[in-house]
């Protein structure tokens, strides 16, 4: 009789508008709180994964159907579809306050149409394209029932061993912080509730990025001025465009797991930035504090998440199985584990999911997305915008740069590598494969025949594999070579060298590749390298030897049209690097906006008692922020309207740039400050703005930025954000080793 009439109330409440807003929302809250056993409030904290997509090692319980009845389950990941998520919150439906659930999943770089990975994407520059492309795979997941992705990565790194570089935005602050802005819009759409978005995710709160060795899951340990400076920027970049979730990491920080983290969770994120929305664990990540040393067994890890600020337990069955007790014991307060509960309501709330359980798992719109034509058009687009030209430089003793390749249209064109029709590959990491990806997905080949037209003028010759010591296909493709004009070597990675947990020691090209190259050139035929990877690999003799070089990462679906719209000049290429690319792994750590040290280097040569190594030269392979185009440009002089500004006056920065070449380009105008004597150690240079610009040949266009007080100011010792008056260098160009420079002072 009782349950019957709170059912009642239940319904009263809920019945409002469709999408309830602000204190609407917070009353409903309220109201459904003051009906929740504690049992059902530990429900929703609790997150397991689907068994059959895991992402994870699974914890076997046999029984979550049940659970899902008893209102014990808060959120699901891995279950995508319209029918099958249909179906689970059909169950959640027949629990006693049919509270519904949360569908998540991680949603990378796209869902049925895949886009570049999303390091790849970071090399377009191209803020408007990177958060198209977040928001079709938001359309796309949305329609599968999909509520939440884990997206965006938006940790920062400067180790390419680590494996997923591939899901960042690079070792870029200022670029990784704009990015993660475009990416948590395009995810999120106009609102939250809207059935074309989906919550986002910055992950993983914090430093994951940093982890020592690169080797993926590990400890780091930094200053808090490092931490704020260069590893949080990209995270409160996402808060304040909205995000709707935040995801901790795995790695313990100075000694203390993110995940039991009380200063970055509770008091940092939800307090100081007044973070409104879900703290989710990482997979297990919970339980792992017991394996960290740092919890005593699964129920002081749950007491120790829940206290840091962890509203969520992913996989863990931490929460599920402890809560009830520790909160019954009053070892953890209600008041704690209310504001958890709270916060995850809220988001049923905004999402509609009270007014309609089912409104995203809509099998029409499934069906009507899934075909898209548009998206697989951004695809391309986005995908040739992430290309990035290392090298063009004219075969043999000719004049004329190899790319593009408008004078072999008509000639034999030997496509030769493991690469060269692969095709789930394309998809990279952290994507998904469909029945039709062998028609759908269009590899290198397929975009060459289609390109030409025919595969008549084609040779092809796998000649290795990505992986092992067996040449015995050389000598096919030094005969598919001989009969060809030019020759096209496709290699690198496969898509699942990079990724999660996926670190790795040695980041040279792997198997018998180079060696392959190294055949191809010594047929005196001219020969173009692409590049397919997931982070920033070693290739000396490659880079040293051959014309031209194309870094062309993992493009997704569209890979081949791309590559061959950049290849046959369709597309002038306009990407430029997110990361440093080292000489070798003894580099690494290895980023440009290092610190000022008392004894620097004054080039390559220069290793005698300075900071350098004596068996290598200080530069990298190629710099942060470079990659070339089939035309030129040229910086004139850098103006400024002043030449001391006060900290609240703005720096007006203006700079010509001139197309000199002769295809029309696009060009990414970087501009770097360098703080020349602070009360702390500052960067060498760093990037506070950048233009990407497109000139037609001849063309020229003055370039302006504006910089503030903001722009000067650093985290000092006491992690106060300040200018310092004083001196400053200014350098713009095309990379991070731009040398056109300009001096002020700020007053
Ligand atoms: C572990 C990964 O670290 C995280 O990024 C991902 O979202 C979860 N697994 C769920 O798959």
């Amino acid at each position: 009789m009782r349950h019957s009439f709170l059912f009642l109330l239940a319904i009263i409440v809920f019945s409002g508008n469709i999408l309830a807003q602000g204190n609407d929302i917070d009353k409903s809250i309220d109201s459904l709180m003051r009906l929740m056993t504690l049992e059902e409030k530990v429900g929703q904290l609790h997150q397991i994964t689907s068994d059959f997509a895991a992402t994870g090692p699974i914890t076997k319980d046999g029984e979550k159907q049940d659970r899902v009845r008893q209102g014990r389950v808060g959120s699901y990941l891995n279950v995508t579809g319209a029918d099958r998520t249909r179906s689970l919150q059909e169950i959640a439906m027949q629990s006693r306050l049919k509270i519904p659930l949360l569908f998540a999943q991680d949603v990378i770089h796209g869902f049925r149409t895949i886009f570049p990975l999303p390091l790849a994407e970071a090399a377009s520059w191209d803020l408007g394209a990177i958060e198209l492309s977040a928001r079709i795979a938001a359309k796309e997941a949305a329609a599968a029932g999909i509520h939440w992705t884990f997206a965006p990565m938006v940790d920062i790194s400067r180790d390419p061993r680590w494996g997923r570089v591939m899901e960042g935005a690079g070792e870029d602050t200022y670029l990784g912080s704009q990015i993660a802005r475009a990416r948590v819009k395009g995810f999120q759409g106009k609102a939250i509730g809207d059935t074309d978005a989906v919550m986002a995710c910055a992950k993983h709160f914090i430093a994951y990025g940093a982890a020592e060795g690169g080797r993926d899951y590990n400890t780091t340990d930094m200053s808090w001025r490092r931490l704020y400076e260069v590893y949080l920027p990209p995270f409160k970049a996402a808060m304040e465009a909205g995000v709707a979730s935040f995801m901790n990491s795995f790695n313990d920080i100075n000694g203390i797991p993110a995940t039991g983290n009380s200063y970055l969770l509770r008091k940092l994120l939800k307090g100081d930035w007044g973070f409104p929305g879900i703290v989710v664990s990482d997979w297990g990540s919970v339980g792992e504090m017991v394996n960290h040393g740092y919890a005593a067994d699964l129920k002081d890890a749950a007491k120790k998440a829940l206290i840091a600020g962890c509203d969520m337990d992913m996989e863990s069955r931490a929460y599920t199985a402890h809560l009830e007790d520790l909160a019954g014991k009053g070892e953890v307060s209600m008041q704690m584990l209310d504001d958890a509960v709270r916060r995850i309501l809220k988001k049923k709330f905004e999402l509609g999911l009270f007014q309609d359980p089912y409104r995203f798992s809509n099998a029409a719109r499934e069906k009507s997305i899934w075909n898209e034509q548009s998206h697989l058009e951004a695809a391309r687009d986005i995908a040739k915008k992430s290309i990035v030209l290392l090298k063009n430089d004219a075969p043999g003793k000719g004049k004329n740069p190899l790319l593009p390749l408008s004078n072999y249209a008509n000639k034999k064109i030997a496509l030769i590598g493991p690469l060269v029709k692969a095709i789930g590959d394309n998809n990279g990491f952290w994507s998904y494969s469909w029945p039709d990806d062998s028609i759908r997905v269009v590899s290198l080949w397929r975009g060459m025949v289609e390109y030409l037209g025919s595969a008549n003028q084609l040779r092809y010759a796998k000649g290795c594999e990505i992986t092992g010591t067996d040449t015995s296909g050389f000598a096919y493709a030094r005969k598919m070579a001989a009969q060809s004009d030019i020759v096209i070597l496709s290699i690198g990675e496969s898509a699942v060298m990079s990724g999660e947990a996926k670190s790795r020691s040695n980041i040279h090209l792997p198997g018998m590749q180079e060696q392959l190259v190294k055949e191809m050139v010594a047929t005196g035929k001219p020969v173009v390298v692409l590049i397919s990877a997931g982070r920033p690999l070693v290739f000396n003799w490659i880079a040293d030897n051959v014309p031209a070089i194309v870094y062309t990462w993992w493009l997704g679906t569209e890979a081949g049209h791309a590559i061959c719209d950049v290849l046959f000049g369709k597309y002038n290429p306009s990407g430029k690097l997110p990361m440093t690319f080292p000489r070798t792994e003894g580099q690494i750590p290895i980023y440009y906006n290092h610190f000022s040290t008392g004894r620097p280097f004054k080039n390559d040569n220069d290793n005698n008692y300075v900071t350098a190594y004596k068996d290598l030269p200080n530069s990298p392979k190629y710099p942060f922020g470079y990659g070339l185009s089939f035309t030129q440009f040229a910086y004139g002089k850098i103006r400024l309207n002043a030449d001391s500004i006060n900290p609240d006056q703005q720096l007006r920065v203006t700079i010509p740039v001139t197309n000199t070449g002769s295809y029309s380009g696009e060009e990414v105008v970087q501009l770097y400050l360098q703080d020349i004597t602070a009360s702390l150690v500052r960067p060498v240079r760093e990037l506070k703005a950048f233009r990407k610009i497109k000139l037609s040949p001849g063309e020229t266009k003055e370039v302006e930025f504006i910089l503030t007080a903001n722009d000067f100011s650093f985290y000092q010792e006491d992690l106060s954000f300040k200018a310092e008056s004083g001196k400053f260098n200014l350098f713009i160009g095309g990379s991070s080793a731009a040398t056109e420079k300009a001096t002020f002072f700020l007053r």
